[in-house]
């Protein structure tokens, strides 16, 4: 069996929403401390707080640029509240796996999200519960 599926194959050599938002709403900044990668996410939001656009830079692994594709495809469009309850375990299902030493790229790219709604939250004023972006959903099952 390859190592990789064709949908990560396909997101890593044809990575999707990558780049810069200069205007960006929402930037965030994450490092892994196992690999030392980093991964940054920018989040264009309308004024009814739904995600229009979505950019990705990644100083990354394959896994790392294909999770953080296929990650801004599945909250492009949809409200913050959404982007939040993304977690990595649903951005492997949706690249139909990783290897499991590589899960924790596709930690990466839902910490990289989350720090970026935070951004947005603190930018716009946006009252949440610090709690929720001290956890860690890390799913490596
Ligand atoms: Fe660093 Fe994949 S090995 S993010």
């Amino acid at each position: 069996m390859a190592l990789y599926s064709e949908k990560v194959m396909d997101h890593f050599t044809n990575p999707r929403n990558v780049g810069k938002i200069e205007d960006a709403d929402g930037v965030g900044e994450v490092g892994n401390a196992r690999c030392g990668d980093i991964m940054k996410i920018y989040l264009k939001v309308d004024d009814e707080g739904v995600i229009t656009d979505v950019k990705f830079n990644t100083f990354g692994c394959a896994s790392a640029i294909a999770s953080s594709s296929m990650a801004t495809c599945l909250i492009k469009g949809k409200p913050v509240s959404e982007a939040l309850e993304l977690t990595n375990k649903a951005v492997v299902e949706a690249l139909e796996g990783l290897p499991a030493v590589k899960v924790h790229c596709s930690v990466l790219a839902e910490e990289a999200i989350k720090a970026a709604v935070k951004d947005y939250n603190d930018r716009h004023g946006v009252k949440y519960d610090p709690e929720i972006f001290k956890e860690k959903h890390i799913h490596e099952d």
